[in-house]
């Protein structure tokens, strides 16, 4: 549990200079994962040091794999090849991260032992019944709370078998769990998605030497092909560049460099939608780390305006709705989003938290089954505001604070610390 933490975030003038933006929490948690499995020595930089990653790594330190840290954001992980890892002799508790939970069923499903895993109040709340199923077509052993969807997950695996599986939706972490039991057993195992989600499981695996396919609608795996050490450098989070882009739209006189993000196409949606509502970002220096397209992101005060969004996009931004809002809230005219019902089952139901939080400070926001409906420009005020232990909650609301008319406090805001720990440093050096 976090200790309860309130921020009081004051409205400003303008933002100028530059951010560095950590490192992208996707890709540490599948760079420490990978590395595990790989044989021999890998050295991870740009690390996201976020408490949701440091949940997958004491996972698989406790099954044996030995890490050296080398640095404020690096780290030497020995991997156990395929067959190495030991059964972990305690419940695992993967704290308030999806990823790592449902990653970590695809990698367990395989492993000839006994686990349990288990997370925070949040994430014994969110539906796992979703990467049960597709394993348990390959043969391994769940057993779950609530009829077998929901954490504590006790896992007996092993015995299992590729295949094939057609999501009915579009999550990363599906297609990740499928395609990470898939790969260690032999034959080739298939997943198809409605639309493409962040692929990054595809192309780090075959950064390592996976047998990986993608193709439009999916990605197979070839199994048993072993993985090799890596160096892997992680470029910035565009999830946690997505609130200074916002920020810097939004104020006045503002001008921001966010330097090193990840510009991924299956991530890089909130860039579209931004764009599309008349904001100014500009893509400098673009270049490759690890398979990974990275830019700098040169943003502009801007006169937003508002647009449909749903379809493709949505998967393609899956996380940047909270602060997708607050730019629709400061746009004129009126913003729709739809196809979002996912925004229900995340760290909380985001379309309930964002409407509750911004019109409690004047939006005109309004639900919407798969969505929301925002009216922008409505003068905002203060307020105090609950995150609901939702990182992307607290942290959105703290951009809306910057563009209101007067202060407002936030309250239960250590949890941004699961994926942006200097958020808030940052935001008081700009804000
Ligand atoms: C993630 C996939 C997305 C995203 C989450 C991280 C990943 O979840 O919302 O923050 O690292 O694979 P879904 O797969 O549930 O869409």
């Amino acid at each position: 549990m976090h200790k309860v933490e309130t921020k009081t975030v004051l409205p400003t003038t303008n933002l100028t200079g530059e951010i560095t933006i950590p490192g992208d929490k996707s890709i540490s948690h599948r760079a420490i994962m990978f590395a595990s499995l790989a044989q021999g020595k890998s050295r991870i930089s740009g690390l996201l040091r976020g408490e949701d990653c440091m949940s997958t790594l004491h996972a698989f330190e406790q099954m044996g794999v030995k890490v050296e840290e080398a640095g404020d954001d690096e780290l030497i992980v020995h991997g156990r090849g395929l067959d190495g890892l030991q059964e972990p002799d305690s419940v695992v508790d993967c704290g308030n991260s999806g990823t790592t939970m449902r990653l970590m069923s695809g990698i367990l499903a395989a492993q000839p032992f006994f686990s349990v895993l288990t997370g925070d109040q949040y994430l014994r709340q969110r539906p796992m019944g979703r990467v049960i199923k597709p394993l348990s077509e390959m043969g391994a052993k769940f057993l779950g709370r609530a009829d077998n969807s929901k954490a504590p997950l006790a896992i007996s695996g092993g015995a299992i078998k590729s295949g094939t599986y057609h999501s009915p939706i579009a999550s990363a972490q599906v297609k990740s769990a499928v395609l990470l039991a898939g790969m260690q057993v032999e034959g080739v195992t298939t997943v198809y998605e409605p639309h493409l989600s962040r692929d990054h499981s595809e192309r780090m695996l075959r950064y390592f030497g996976a047998k990986i396919d993608s193709f439009a609608g999916g990605a197979s795996v070839t199994g048993r092909v072993q993985l090799t050490g890596q160096e892997v450098v992680v470029p910035g989070d565009i999830s946690s560049a997505a609130f200074f882009l916002v920020a810097g739209l939004i104020v006045p006189n503002s001008e921001l460099l966010l330097k090193n993000v990840g510009i991924n196409p299956t991530r890089s949606g909130i860039i579209d939608i931004l764009q599309q509502m008349g904001g100014s970002i500009e893509l400098l220096n673009q270049r490759e780390l690890s398979g990974e397209p990275v830019a700098d992101l040169l943003v502009k005060s801007s006169d937003l305006h508002g647009i449909d969004i749903g379809g493709e996009v949505i998967p393609r931004a899956i996380d940047e709705f909270p602060v997708v809002s607050v730019a629709a809230a400061f746009a004129s005219g009126t913003t729709t989003i739809s196809d979002a019902k996912e925004l229900r089952v995340k760290e909380t139901d985001r379309i309930a938290a964002m409407c509750d939080s911004l019109s409690a400070i004047g939006a005109d926001i309004t639900p919407l089954d798969d969505g929301m409906r925002i009216v922008g420009g409505k003068p905002l005020h203060g307020g105090k505001i609950n995150s609901c232990g939702d990182h992307r909650i607290a942290m959105s609301m703290a951009i809306a604070a910057l563009g209101a008319s007067a202060e407002i406090e936030i309250n239960d805001t250590a949890c941004t610390a699961t994926s942006f720990p200097n958020f808030w440093e940052l935001l008081g050096q700009k804000g």
